[in-house]
């Protein structure tokens, strides 16, 4: 005959087993969090500074009184008008709108406003805690890292998604995941906001400049122009791994 105390063990053991289990998967399937630009921005400094200068920094600006009044006078908008809180303008022109950590209208956080760091790159609770220990990794032992545990962890490397999300949301573009609110700069208003991604992507008045990776991440996925752009690359300033 068994010893009470071996069933009370056992349940105590299972019971452990089930809720780490139930911690464990609820944790690796819950979606990433927005956590803002300051944090990429904190080790990515050159980045961060060439993005700076760029439209998609100054996405929210558009979207103030009298601003770009020639631009919304054509698309049939009130250049007069405030949009900065309208809901049918600010979620192409933050970060996370909607998303958890992501950018709102009653509280907005500096880090979020404009089209920064996480519209393209994927929200980045989740990956960036690799990028540190990659880094470091890296720098000791110069062992990489596969990017594919980056893209597990929720980052973008194919872009074409992302930028369509803002760019081509508006009926007849073509792209399959159109839903209101539609941007009102289409090729209709006029044919220069016709998105072209591979001229898009390298453009570099929208585009952060791109600045030599010492090779901490290596494989696939890989995105397609990422040899092309790092043979152009600058030297930056060096990505800090102290977090
Ligand atoms: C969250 C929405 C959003 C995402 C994601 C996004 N963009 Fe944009 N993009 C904008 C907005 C808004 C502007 C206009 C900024 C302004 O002038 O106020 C813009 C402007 C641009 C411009 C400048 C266009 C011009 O008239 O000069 C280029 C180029 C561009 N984006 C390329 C891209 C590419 C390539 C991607 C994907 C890698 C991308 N964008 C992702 C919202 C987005
Ligand atoms: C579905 C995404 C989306 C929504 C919603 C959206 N925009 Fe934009 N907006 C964009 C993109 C993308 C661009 C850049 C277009 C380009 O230059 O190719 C842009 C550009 C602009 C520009 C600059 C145009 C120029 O020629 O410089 C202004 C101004 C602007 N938006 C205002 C607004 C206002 C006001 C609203 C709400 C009524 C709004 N946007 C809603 C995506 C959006
Ligand atoms: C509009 C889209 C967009 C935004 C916004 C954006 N990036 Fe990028 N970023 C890219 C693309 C496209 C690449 C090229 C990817 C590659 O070559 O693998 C890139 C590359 C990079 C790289 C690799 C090295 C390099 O310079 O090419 C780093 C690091 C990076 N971005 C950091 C940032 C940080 C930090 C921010 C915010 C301050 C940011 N990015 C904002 C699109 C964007
Ligand atoms: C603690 C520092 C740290 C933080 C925080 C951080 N990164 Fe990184 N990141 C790195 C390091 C280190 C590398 C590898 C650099 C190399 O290979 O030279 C890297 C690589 C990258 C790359 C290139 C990946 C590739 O394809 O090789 C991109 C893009 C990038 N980071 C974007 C971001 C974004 C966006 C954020 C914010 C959500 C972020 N990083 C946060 C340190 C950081």
């Amino acid at each position: 005959m068994r010893h009470p105390v071996t069933y009370a063990l056992t349940a105590a053991a299972l019971f452990a087993f089930l809720s780490g289990f139930t911690f464990h998967s609820g944790d690796a399937f819950a979606a990433p969090k927005f956590e803002g630009r300051k944090k990429c921005s904190s080790c990515h400094k050159s980045q961060a500074k060439s993005w700076k200068k760029t439209a998609h920094a100054k996405a929210m600006n558009s979207l103030k009184p009298n601003k770009k009044a020639k631009a919304k006078k054509k698309a049939n908008l009130d250049p007069t008008k405030d949009y900065t809180k309208d809901k049918d303008c600010v979620g192409c022109h933050v970060d996370g709108f909607g998303k958890k950590g992501g950018y709102r209208i009653g509280k907005p956080k500096k880090w979020v406003t404009g089209v920064g760091c996480e519209s393209c790159h994927g929200a980045g609770s989740k990956y960036r805690g690799i990028h540190r220990k990659g880094g470091a990794k890296f720098e000791k032992k110069k062992k990489t890292t596969p990017r594919k545990a980056l893209a597990d962890a929720g980052q973008d490397f194919d872009f074409v998604e992302a930028c369509s999300a803002c760019h081509l949301n508006y009926e007849g573009s073509g792209w399959k995941g159109t839903k209101k609110p539609y941007t009102p700069f289409t090729p209709e208003v006029d044919k220069k906001y016709t998105f072209k991604f591979d001229e898009y992507v390298a453009d570099v008045k929208a585009m952060h400049e791109h600045y030599k990776l010492d090779g901490a991440f290596t494989g696939e996925p890989k995105f397609k122009m990422h040899d092309e752009f790092q043979s152009k690359a600058k030297v930056g300033e060096k990505t800090k791994v102290e977090d």
